[in-house]
């Protein structure tokens, strides 16, 4: 058995968060209303108004942070604490002065803040006065919020990402974040796809700031990626296959980083007549504002098939799986089926540590930029014993299993800089509350019961701080 390579010494290992997801204090020190202060969450669940309290316990949540050795800490932006409106004349100062006050705090323990600029939420004005991300209007404000932060925090922050899973805002749409289509869901293909080349053009034009800055920092997207399997070796289903990994994957991190659409996809864009407006000088704007690193969000894998019947999918496309997967005849639409060879964990994900290998070869060969995992985890029920304690076994089986990947890849060549997994505390998730857990360090709420908010330790956090020790050569 050869040796296998180490992490680079200064590999960034740490964990995620976003603003909405912990922060609470919604409406307070000036913050606007964001599309996440409206979405209606299921009976029972709790909404992000309070969340895990962050915004009053930053300082003891990143002190945590620091006895567990973070190298990074990959946080979120919230755009309406520093701008209200979304587009307001000037600056909210003391929106300004609470990143301040967290980035001062992570750089106290030597720790590098991640800082994604909108990671979900969205300012409700903007989406009132012209539609959001509907309207190209939103490039001018998205610039000029990332303008605000790059100056105002150049200095301190040497890592930003751009969007949060722009992919899941366009795969899942209205059903899965409340930013993108708040209020009527989209129901023209044409509109999403618009949509989803605004977002570039935006992003692109961004990072060209960025870079004319000469802020000496990086900046990449963080979308959400997913080895996709063929579910037999059926040469349709291995077609299709590629066909929704150019909808899922490629379309968004080709855009960005080499400036064009996916070639088979695009022809398919065209067939369905839902190829998206595109300006003169568009092109050129992809062309000149590129990434310096990828960082990706890994959670699971996804397994396809070919539909029989094509004609007849074709009429039942809906917002979660069938969007498109075609190219040229027969078969063109994609059905996702379970892989019986991938376990699950207690809440029903799939485990799939070699998945998040196979997606770093892949990212690595197809775009030869440095990587950074910014999420990976398992939300899991957890129990607060009487004496304080938290027996999380599972959590740390699940990120073993990843780390271990992560070094096999590097040693295969990949260029990978860090690790970030979902995540540092207890936050409230997407659709499911806050007892659906992620955290190294538990938040003492329930769905309903705000309780103490303390913060304990779990076992993870013990378990993690020794692998930040050991460099990742510890993961017992
Ligand atoms: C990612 C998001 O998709 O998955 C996070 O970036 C989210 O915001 C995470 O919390 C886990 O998903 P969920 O639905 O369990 O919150």
């Amino acid at each position: 058995m050869p040796l296998l390579k180490e992490f680079p010494h200064d590999f960034l290992w740490g964990a995620s968060t976003s603003a909405h997801q912990v922060e609470g204090a919604w409406n307070e020190d000036g913050r606007g209303l964001s599309t996440v202060d409206l979405k209606k969450m299921p009976e029972g669940i709790t909404d992000y108004k309070i969340a895990s309290d962050h915004y009053h316990h930053y300082k003891e949540d990143i002190a945590l942070m620091g006895e567990m050795g973070f190298k990074a800490y990959r946080c979120s932006i919230s755009w309406t604490r520093i701008y209200p409106n979304g587009n307001d004349e000037k600056p909210n100062e003391k929106g300004l002065a609470f990143y301040d006050h967290v980035f001062d705090e992570c750089l106290k323990y030597g720790i590098e803040p991640i800082v994604t600029i909108n990671h979900f939420d969205f300012p409700i004005h903007l989406i009132e006065e012209y539609g959001g991300w509907q309207s190209r209007r939103v490039i001018d404000d998205y610039v000029r919020y990332c303008q605000t932060l790059f100056e105002h925090y150049g200095k301190k922050v040497h890592y930003w990402l751009t969007m949060n899973e722009q992919s899941m805002m366009i795969v899942y749409g209205q059903s899965r974040v409340a930013s993108l289509f708040y209020g009527e869901p989209i129901k023209s293909r044409k509109k999403v796809m618009d949509v989803n080349h605004i977002m570039c053009i935006a992003q692109a034009k961004v990072m060209k700031m960025y870079h004319d800055m000469n802020l000496g920092g990086k900046i990449g997207p963080a979308p959400n990626i997913v080895p996709v399997y063929a579910a037999s070796n059926k040469p349709e289903d291995v077609l299709v296959t590629m066909n929704y990994n150019e909808f899922r994957n490629t379309l968004y991190l080709d855009l960005l980083v080499k400036g064009k659409y996916p070639k088979a996809l695009w022809s398919y864009l065209e067939d369905c007549h839902w190829t998206p407006d595109i300006y003169e000088g568009d092109m050129e704007i992809l062309a000149n504002g590129k990434p310096d690193i990828i960082a990706f969000n890994y959670y699971f894998s996804e397994c396809t098939q070919a539909y029989q019947d094509e004609e007849e999918k074709v009429e039942e496309f809906n917002d979660n799986v069938t969007f498109m997967a075609q190219s040229g005849n027969k078969p063109r639409i994609a059905q996702q089926v379970a892989n019986k060879n991938i376990q699950l964990t207690t809440s029903g994900m799939g485990i799939d540590p070699i998945g998040l290998r196979i997606v770093l070869r892949e990212l690595s060969d197809r775009y030869e930029l440095p990587l950074i995992i910014t999420e990976n985890g398992c939300g899991v029920k957890d129990v607060l014993e009487a004496d304080g304690t938290i027996h999380d076994t599972y959590r740390i089986d699940y990120l073993k299993k990843h780390i271990e990947q992560l070094r096999l890849a590097i040693h295969e060549g990949v260029d990978l800089i860090g690790y970030c997994p979902w995540s540092a505390i207890d936050l409230v998730s997407t659709g499911e509350g806050i007892e659906k857990r992620y955290g190294f360090i538990y938040v003492n709420r329930s769905e309903t019961d705000l309780k103490d908010m303390k913060r304990y330790r779990k076992d993870s956090f013990y378990w993690y701080k020794n692998v930040i020790a050991t460099h990742g050569k510890c993961l017992d």
